[in-house]
């Protein structure tokens, strides 16, 4: 019994020491890398489209994708891998998208 509650104390002493590490932490990334250009529409892809990964998967994509690109590719995160985006602001994202990373909006 005693055994167990010393094994406890240890633990949480553990977990107390880490959580100080971490808080000491500070990680800074390079605003470019880690969000979307400012511009109508980007609030909603920023919304609806960093939450499963880094903007760097639309910012690195070629620059000759056309709006058609950019509507495809919202589909395909939503069917896809589920993403959860509503069906009337797939447009407004595509839109941003393809103005800001691609040949042009409509
Ligand atoms: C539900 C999670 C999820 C959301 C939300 C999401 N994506 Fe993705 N995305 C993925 C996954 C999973 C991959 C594939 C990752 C890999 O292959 O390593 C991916 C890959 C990509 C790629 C790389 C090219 C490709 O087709 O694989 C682009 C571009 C992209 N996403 C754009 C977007 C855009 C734009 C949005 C917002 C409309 C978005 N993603 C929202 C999950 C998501």
């Amino acid at each position: 019994m005693i055994r167990t509650n010393t094994r406890w104390l240890a633990l949480a002493g553990a977990l107390v020491a880490a959580g100080a590490l971490a808080s000491s932490l500070k990680i800074e990334l390079p605003t470019e890398a880690a969000s979307l250009k400012p511009g109508s529409g980007a609030e909603i892809a920023k919304g609806q489209c960093l939450t499963c990964h880094s903007a760097e998967y639309i910012t690195t994509q070629p620059r000759d994708k056309p709006l058609a690109f950019w509507k495809a590719e919202v589909e395909k995160m939503k069917k896809a891998y589920g993403a959860p985006i509503p069906d009337d602001q797939v447009s407004a994202i595509a839109d941003y998208l393809a103005r800001s990373y691609g040949t042009g909006g409509s």
